[in-house]
């Protein structure tokens, strides 16, 4: 049977899938990737992709609703409307329960192990708490359409949804009322906010006809959507964050977690991983603005040594400054795998090397984009001669984890923990922190 867009069909939804997807599989249909849609619930769906293998679909009315759906608190999040949260219609609970089974699923697929994996709620979102699961995104971009309003994505669509208010961003982004305002002539508007020092920041992508009016302590505007390059209009261009303990400076440009938990879980999960002791040489590879970096430096004292490795300019500067109270510490600015090409040899340069040689870590900590490690880390790891010992990967995307730990594990690595945390609330997105020591 082959499906059309548009057409309403009806199927029972199985197994969730990565992506924020049940999968589907209609006799003498092919398989069916369902939205909206919970394990179990029969629904009518409304076809809206087809391809050769497979057909995406979007459930508009539930049958037999499962005991874990609950209504969307927000208007936009249902079939055909916003694309930026996926399981609103679950329980808490339930997203935690569906994010865990496609962590295990991608670890039996992609590495052959088999683990019982719990999600964590972030403080802030234990359930008994009232609004607990919104109002937690401190980093916001919306798009904006040719008549000026801002708004967010359809899902898999350049359509701009004018939303009004955003109910998983923070309350300090949505009082500066972006959406209230209109923007000609600007491809998009981010506003980000420090949950610690209440700090706001506006980037415009576009040429701005004015930024008067906006509450922002600094404005920014970006050139282009390709363009990087940050011009400061007003205010000083970073936000001062806090998390494990101290103060952190952030670029507006530069990576932060965007929950006002995940730095500070995050950190403690990275540092009970590691076991860090005085005298430890420790890299932290995509280390943005030094989270990792920063905690790990007291700890191996000055006997010892850290040094972060990253791309983004801007996010190298901050991690210099926020590493100086620590001289044993240092940032290498650059690609990780060049870096690591640079190097040669694992431990080439010994742990007293400086240049472009990496020391000899026992401790490595790796916080890669959604894409994964560079393969230039995983034969460094698995480098015979290697003298890594523990190695936290912190991870946003469960596939290339999977993958990675994989790899990993042929070259004689053991998984001996998995954590994963709820940083993004209603959405598919979850964070992992996975331990691996050598076998
Ligand atoms: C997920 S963030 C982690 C940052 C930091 N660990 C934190 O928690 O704040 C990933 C970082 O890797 C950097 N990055 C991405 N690709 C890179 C590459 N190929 N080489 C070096 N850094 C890279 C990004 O600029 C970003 O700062």
């Amino acid at each position: 049977m082959n499906y059309q867009a548009g057409q309403v069909i009806t199927v029972t939804a199985g197994d969730v899938a990565h992506g924020g997807w049940c999968v589907a599989r209609p006799d003498g249909g092919p398989v069916v990737f369902v939205r909206h849609a919970l394990p179990g619930e029969t629904v009518l769906a409304r076809v809206t992709e087809v391809t050769s293998r497979l057909a995406r679909a979007e459930a508009v009315e539930i049958l037999t609703p499962s005991p874990d759906r609950v209504r969307p608190p927000c208007p936009h999040a249902g079939p055909g409307a916003c694309g930026g949260c996926d399981w609103q219609h679950a329980t808490l609970p339930a997203q935690r329960s569906l994010k865990a089974a496609v962590i295990r699923q991608q670890l039996r697929r992609l590495a052959g192990l088999d683990r019982e994996i719990t999600v964590e709620a972030l403080p802030a979102d234990q359930d008994e708490e009232p609004g607990a699961g919104l109002g937690w995104r401190t980093r916001v971009q919306f798009a904006v359409r040719p008549d000026g309003v801002a708004g967010l994505r359809a899902h898999r669509s350049h359509e701009v949804i004018d939303i009004g208010e955003c109910l998983i961003a923070h309350p300090a982004i949505t009082e500066l009322g972006l959406t209230a305002r209109r923007w000609p002539a600007v491809a998009s508007v981010e506003a980000l906010v420090s949950a610690g020092s209440g700090e706001r920041a506006v980037i415009i992508t576009g040429r701005p006809a004015s930024t008067e009016g906006i509450k922002a302590d600094s404005v920014l505007r970006r050139a282009g959507a390709a363009n990087h390059r940050l011009t400061p209009v007003r205010g000083r261009g970073y936000l001062g964050q806090r998390a494990a303990g101290r103060d952190w400076r952030v670029s507006a440009g530069a990576f932060w977690q965007v929950h006002p938990g995940a730095a500070d879980a995050l950190t403690r999960a990275v540092m009970t991983a590691l076991e860090p002791r005085p005298q430890d040489v420790a890299l932290d590879l995509y280390c943005g603005a030094g989270l990792f970096a920063g905690a790990l430096a007291p700890a191996v004292g000055p006997a010892g040594m850290v040094v972060g490795v990253e791309a983004d300019a801007a996010a190298v500067r901050d991690a210099r400054h926020n590493l100086r109270p620590w001289p044993w510490a240092r940032v290498h600015r650059g690609d990780v795998a060049a870096v690591l090409r640079r190097d040669g040899q694992p431990g080439a340069g010994g742990p007293e090397a400086g240049g472009g040689a990496l020391p000899a870590a026992r401790l490595v900590v790796a916080d890669p984009p959604r894409s994964g490690l560079a393969r230039e880390v995983v034969d460094y790891l698995g480098a015979a001669e290697g003298t890594a010992a523990r190695f936290a990967y912190v991870s946003c995307d469960p596939a290339t984890l999977a993958r990675d730990i994989g790899l990993l594990a042929a070259r004689g690595w053991v998984l001996a923990d998995l954590r994963a945390f709820d940083a993004f609330p209603m959405t598919h997105h979850v964070e992992c922190v996975a331990t691996l020591v050598t076998g």
